[in-house]
């Protein structure tokens, strides 16, 4: 019901979850203190959350908000709960659903790098690896997937679909 734009499932939900468990040791031995997470919303919130549970550090959390419409450039970033000057010296990770054509991670990047952060890392669920540019690093990467629209897990089609608990492949 509601959902026949759906083509097929492309990543279990299961499939996501022990994914998400050992990107999170990764990311664990990567760091050895306190970290700032900055999520950029709004298609990264059911990958923070699931991310944040399995990653025993200490940690702020804050977010940014990047609005974009494909073929367009996005716009300023926004800083929501954080202040920019709490970034300096701190090791801060960036957290988003999808790295595509890294037009949004290149924004963000580039802003949260001008306020002197210890160190920036970036992990994503999803990368586009025939469409992400080489000056846009993911550290932390879920799955490579082809060129094609998904669904689900927070990321949206005209709004839906974000809380389908896998990733679908959207009817074209
Ligand atoms: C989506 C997604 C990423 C970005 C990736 O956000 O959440 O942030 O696009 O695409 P890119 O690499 O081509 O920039 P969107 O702007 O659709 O907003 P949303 O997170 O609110 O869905």
């Amino acid at each position: 019901m509601g959902n026949e734009d759906i083509s097929k499932v492309l990543i279990p939900e299961a499939a996501i979850r022990d994914r998400i468990s050992s990107l999170a040791s990764e990311i664990e031995v990567a760091y050895s203190g306190d970290i700032t997470v900055v999520a950029v919303l709004t298609g990264s919130v059911v990958f923070l959350s699931d991310l944040m549970r399995c990653l025993p550090l200490r940690m702020e959390i804050g977010y940014i908000t990047v609005s974009s419409y494909k073929g367009e450039s996005p716009t300023e970033p926004r800083l929501g709960s954080i202040s920019l000057s709490e970034l300096r010296d701190r090791d801060v990770l960036i957290v988003d659903d999808i790295l595509d054509t890294g037009n949004t991670l290149r924004l963000v990047q580039g802003m949260l790098r001008g306020h002197s952060p210890r160190s920036l890392q970036t992990a994503v669920l999803l990368r586009k690896p025939s469409k992400a540019p080489p000056d846009v690093p993911a550290e932390f990467v879920g799955f490579d997937i082809d060129d094609m629209f998904v669904v689900g897990y927070g990321l949206d089609f005209k709004g839906r679909h974000r809380n389908l608990p896998h990733i679908a492949e959207l009817r074209v």
